[in-house]
């Protein structure tokens, strides 16, 4: 006799695989011609998070919980606290190592594992159509999750062409609801759309006040593909939490420099995720939907572009 949870299993994965095939027959949600993808909607509770469509048909919040550098226990207790706090885009990556320790931080929130939006990665010395499989087996393990909300390639190297296949079989098959790519520049992203299937629906790049990316965020406009902002704060790099012109700004509103540079993020339509290690900061990075920046403010903060990395050793 087949378990009630043998059955809900058998039922979750059959519902993500019609949702796959919904998704990508869409390819990007249209209507006579006029694309809802990018389309914001507000939560109910004013103090839950805003979502964006996708251009598969799926929505994603507008606000997430990074998690490179945690680790171990410490990783556990963000992980679970940010989930207390209201967060429910996680992201990691197998690179960072803490897959296992942000599962166990899931597993302590309690929450339903559909009310979350989980996001992992694919490190490039797992590229390849088998390696790529095995890569995502190992991610689903750790994370001790049945399938991922969104996946991505991490960099664009390597047998991006194979990895790429192996990710749209996996989202075929119901295990990803959503593919993707990141630190792709344009041209390494018309490359993939040479051969893909599937279009990505997302890219995550490095996005904050010091490097605002104003060619990617024309062409993945153009392209219909999200813009997802990696170090939302520069990692507070170039003393980006005592800048004086965001300070300013903030006070007129009785906000935090870190909530004024989400807040910008947000009125770009960029989803972000700032990572925090302490729960004030996580409460503080959620508090910025009761409030506007006005357009002087947009414009005074577009002259703190440097536009270069804050991560030269990365390049
Ligand atoms: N795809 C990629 O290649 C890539 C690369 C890098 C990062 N990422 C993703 O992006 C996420 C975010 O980037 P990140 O981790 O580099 O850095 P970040 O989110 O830009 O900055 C994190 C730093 O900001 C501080 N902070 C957070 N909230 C604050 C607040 N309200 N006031 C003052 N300080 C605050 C944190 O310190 P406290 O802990 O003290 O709060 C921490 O030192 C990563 O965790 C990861 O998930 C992706």
């Amino acid at each position: 006799m087949k378990t009630k949870n043998h059955q809900n299993a058998v039922g979750r994965r059959e519902f993500l695989k019609t949702s796959a095939k919904i998704a990508t027959s869409a390819v990007f949600l249209s209507f006579g011609g006029f694309s809802l993808m990018g389309a914001v909607f507000p939560s109910q509770n004013e103090n839950a998070i805003p979502t964006i469509l996708l251009n598969n048909g799926i929505k994603m919040p507008m606000l997430g919980f990074g998690t490179n550098t945690l680790n171990g226990a410490t990783c556990k207790r963000c992980v679970a606290e940010a989930i207390s706090v209201g967060y429910r885009l996680i992201d990691t990556a197998n690179i960072y190592g803490n897959e296992e320790f942000v599962g166990a931080g899931i597993k302590q929130s309690g929450i339903n594992r559909d009310e979350l939006f989980i996001t992992s990665k694919l490190w490039v010395d797992d590229y390849g159509y088998e390696n790529a499989k095995k890569g995502f087996e190992t991610s689903l393990n750790k994370l001790g999750v049945e399938y991922l909300d969104l996946y991505l390639l991490h960099r664009p190297r390597g047998d991006v062409k194979g990895a790429w296949k192996a990710l749209e079989e996996l989202h075929l098959e119901g295990k990803i609801r959503a593919i993707g790519v990141s630190n792709f520049e344009p041209n390494q992203f018309d490359e993939l759309m040479t051969y893909a299937k599937i279009k990505p629906v997302i890219n995550q790049i490095e996005t904050h006040v010091f490097c605002q990316q104003d060619n990617s965020y024309g062409f993945l406009k153009k392209s219909e593909v999200q813009m997802e902002a990696w170090s939302p704060f520069a990692a507070g790099r170039n003393n980006i939490f005592t800048n004086q012109t965001l300070a300013d700004i903030g006070k007129k509103y009785s906000k935090s420099v870190a909530q004024v540079c989400l807040r910008w993020h947000f009125q770009r339509g960029v989803i972000a995720i700032p990572r925090s290690s302490q729960k004030i900061h996580m409460i503080e990075n959620l508090n910025i939907f009761d409030f506007e920046l006005d357009e002087t403010d947009m414009k005074t903060i577009r002259q703190l572009d440097l536009n270069t990395t804050q991560f030269p050793e990365w390049g």
